[in-house]
């Protein structure tokens, strides 16, 4: 018996000006004709009934979430938990625990963001099955993606045993590492991406919540009289990742099979998306001469441009993005100055 929670309460600053806190990446249509989440949210349910698919997310964007996921299947209006703010993944994931400990305290369950591209469901179904048989067995659970540049925006899992079956023992964790140490592991081939999916029993993952973590703990435990999300203003802000996954003694990590990318920036749509004669990415009513390898996106207006090369141009009605590609980590910088500002 195994839930999905799926993680849906990011903001998602590195692709303004499309994305913004009241259209984060999972909500926006990036590839295809569904949202990221929907797309996330199509795939989950191959695997899992619609009782068993719990969705959270920030009060603020509770109603869209609600429309994108039950125009795929109504029984989904009412499995998404609503944040009154965000305390990031280890809460988020506590809120749908409850909720899935009151169905089942025995059940697994298996953690997923909502903002990443996969390309090939079968292999990720695949994963999902060798993965719950690993939890089954009392481990917990890590995805792996064997990396193919040193990316900084991620966390590392450093390899141990193999065991077989594309599953490994974990040595250990290094969440977004400088460049020379990413170089470094992807050089000795002695790391893997951490794909931030998860998947774990209930109960063990509860029990490390405890040993690590006294304040959530607490929280936890005081539920029946005081409902979670009344005490969310008090509680700590912490990702899973530091609060719980470096910290677990026995990890297992399974080997994605499948294509991943986290759409992390304006780069990864670069490079994902249909390139013209030029090498150029062009999307919305967009004039393009003499350009080559840039990113054009107009969403209001006509986008005009000519002559240059990789260069990011994304046009909103109310505001407009232009950045080297080589400069697209500070966008970032740009949005939190943007935000300093008022
Ligand atoms: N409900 C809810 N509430 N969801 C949240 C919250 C929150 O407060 N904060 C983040 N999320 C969701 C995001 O929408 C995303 O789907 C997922 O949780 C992960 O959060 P990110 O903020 O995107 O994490 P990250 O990209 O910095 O790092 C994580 O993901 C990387 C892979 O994309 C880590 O797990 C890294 O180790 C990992 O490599
Ligand atoms: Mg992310």
């Amino acid at each position: 018996d195994c839930h999905a929670i799926i993680l849906a309460g990011g903001s998602g600053t590195r692709l303004w000006p499309l994305s913004r806190n009241l259209l984060p990446k999972q909500l926006l249509v990036l590839d295809g004709t569904t949202t990221l989440l929907q797309q996330t949210v199509s795939r989950v349910l191959e695997m899992f009934p619609p009782d068993h698919v719990w969705v959270v997310t920030n009060e603020e964007h509770v109603f869209e979430v609600r429309k994108q996921v039950s125009v795929l299947d109504a029984r989904l209006e009412t499995q998404v938990l609503a944040e009154p703010l965000g305390r990031n993944t280890l809460p988020a994931i506590m809120l749908g625990l409850d909720r899935v400990v009151e169905v089942n305290p025995k059940a697994l369950a298996a953690v997923f963001p909502s903002d990443h591209l996969i390309r090939n469901g079968e292999a990720w179904a695949a994963d999902l099955v060798r993965a719950s048989e690993l939890a089954a067995d009392k481990r917990f659970v890590t995805f792996g993606v064997k990396p193919d540049k040193p990316e900084t925006g991620y966390g590392y899992i450093a390899l141990g045993e193999d065991l077989g079956g594309n599953a490994f023992a974990v040595r250990g964790f290094v969440e977004k590492p400088d460049l020379r140490t990413a170089e470094g592991f992807v050089r000795e081939g002695s790391h893997l991406w951490n794909s931030g999916m998860f998947l774990f029993s209930a109960k063990l993952f509860l029990s490390q919540v405890a040993r690590f973590e006294p304040v959530l703990w607490d929280w936890w435990m005081r539920r029946d009289e005081t409902p979670l999300v009344r005490g969310y203003r008090d509680i700590p802000d912490i990702s899973v990742d530091y609060g719980v996954v470096e910290k677990i003694d026995n990890i297992t990590a399974v080997r994605a099979g499948f294509d991943w990318d986290d759409l992390g920036s304006w780069e990864a749509m670069y490079r994902l998306g249909e390139k013209d004669a030029s090498g150029n990415v062009v999307k919305g009513d967009v004039l393009a001469m003499g350009c080559s390898g840039c990113l054009l996106i107009s969403e209001g207006g006509k986008l005009a441009v000519s002559g240059l090369s990789n260069m990011i141009m994304v046009q909103t009605r109310d505001a407009t993005l232009a950045c080297p590609m080589d400069r697209v980590q500070t966008v970032r910088d740009v949005v939190a100055a943007l935000k300093a500002e008022g």
